[in-house]
C-alpha cells in the first residue's frame, strides 16, 4: 500500500478530472483524496468538497487524511480571468497561499502547481522561447501564474519546501472540457468534427501556439514529481513543449479524417491573448533534467482525439 496521501485542488477541472485518475491509478484509490467546489458526478473515490480559498477548510482536510503531497490545480483561466481581474488575481493567488503556507505547517513532503505559456508577453521571443525569456505577461492569469511561480521559489529557498512546476501549453484531451481558456479551441474543434458540425474559430486561421495532448501532460507531471529533488534546477517553473501548430494546420489534420469539414473564422479578443503568447517553445532544462520527451505530434493527437470522441458520442461504425 502506498505511504502517499495526496490531495488535488480543482479535481472536477479539464485537466484535474484526468490527472486525479492517473494518480488513484498509480498510488491506488484510497491514496488520493479529489477536492473542488462543486461535486463531481459518478466520482468513484474519496471526494471532499473545499473553496481552496478557505484556509482553514484546507487545513483541516490536511489533518484529517495525514495528506503528504498536494497538487493545487483549482485556478481561473485566461480568457475567463479577464471578465474579473482582480477577483482572478485574489482567487489564483489566495488558493496558492494557502497551500504554500499549509504545506509548510504540515511538512507536506511534495506540492505541485501548474503555471503556463501565459506567463509570457510580447517581450519575449515567440519561437522556441527560452526558460529565462522575460516575463511580462498581458492577462491577469498569467500575471498571476508569473507571480505563483516566484511565491512557489521563494518557499523552496526560504522554508525548503519540495514544490514543482510546469509552464502547461494548451492542453488537448478527449477526456473533459476546458473552460475559459484560449486554447479550448483545440478541443472543442475536435468535438465539433466527429459530430460533423461546422466550427467557428475564435483565433486567426494563422495563430500558432504550443499545444500538448493530455496523455503526454499527465506523464510529464507525473515524471517531473517522481524526479529525485537533486535533480531539479528550476524552482519556478519548467518551460514543457509538446507541439506546436495553427487552427489551419488542425483543420488540415482534421480534414484526413472528414474531408467536408467546414470552419470559419471570426476572431475576438482571445485572438489577443493568443497573439501575447509564445508560439513554440524551448524545453531543454526538463529534457535534460528529468528527461522530458513528448510523444504525440499533431496527427497522432488528431487520430486519437477522433477515435475516443466517436466512443463518447457512440459515433463507432461496424
Ligand atoms: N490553456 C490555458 C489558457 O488558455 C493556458 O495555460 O488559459
Amino acid at each position: 500500500m502506498s505511504k502517499e496521501k495526496i490531495l488535488i485542488t480543482g479535481s472536477g477541472g479539464q485537466l484535474g478530472s484526468v490527472l486525479t485518475e492517473a494518480l488513484k491509478d498509480k498510488f491506488g484509490k484510497n491514496a488520493v483524496i479529489a477536492t473542488d467546489l462543486r461535486q463531481m458526478e459518478n466520482y468513484e473515490g474519496i471526494f471532499e468538497l473545499l473553496d481552496a480559498t478557505d484556509a482553514v477548510a484546507l487545513e483541516a482536510l490536511i489533518e484529517k487524511y495525514k495528506i503528504t503531497q498536494i497538487y493545487h490545480l483549482a485556478a481561473i483561466l485566461s480568457a475567463k480571468g479577464e471578465q474579473n481581474p482582480l477577483q482572478t488575481w485574489d482567487i489564483n493567488l489566495k488558493t496558492l497561499f494557502n497551500v504554500l503556507e499549509a504545506s509548510v505547517k504540515y511538512k507536506i513532503d511534495k506540492v505541485f502547481f501548474p503555471s503556463s505559456i501565459a506567463v509570457y508577453g510580447d517581450m519575449a521571443t515567440k519561437s522556441n522561447t527560452a526558460q529565462d525569456e522575460f516575463l511580462n505577461p498581458s492577462t491577469v492569469y498569467g500575471i498571476s501564474k508569473a507571480a505563483g511561480e516566484n511565491w512557489c521559489q521563494y518557499y523552496f529557498l526560504k522554508y525548503g519546501l519540495d514544490v514543482r512546476s510546469l509552464r502547461y501549453p494548451g492542453v488537448i484531451g478527449y477526456q473533459s472540457l476546458p473552460g475559459g481558456g484560449t486554447t479550448d479551441y483545440a478541443v472543442e474543434i475536435y468535438h465539433n468534427a466527429v459530430k460533423e458540425e461546422a466550427f467557428e474559430c475564435y483565433l486567426k486561421a494563422d495563430a500558432m501556439l504550443p499545444m500538448i495532448f493530455m496523455d503526454d501532460t499527465i506523464r510529464a507531471t507525473i515524471e517531473l514529481m517522481e524526479a529525485p529533488k537533486e535533480s531539479i534546477t528550476i524552482r519556478t517553473s519548467y518551460n514543457l513543449a509538446g507541439v506546436s501548430f495553427t487552427p489551419e494546420e488542425v483543420v488540415t489534420s482534421i480534414k484526413e479524417h472528414y474531408p467536408n469539414f467546414e470552419v470559419t473564422y471570426k476572431p475576438d479578443f482571445r485572438q489577443g491573448i493568443a497573439e501575447g503568447w509564445p508560439s513554440s517553445i524551448d524545453d531543454s532544462f526538463a529534457r535534460n533534467d528529468w528527461n522530458w520527451q513528448p510523444k504525440y505530434d499533431l496527427d497522432a493527437i488528431t487520430a486519437e482525439m477522433i477515435t475516443q470522441l466517436k466512443k463518447k458520442y457512440n459515433l463507432i461504425t461496424q
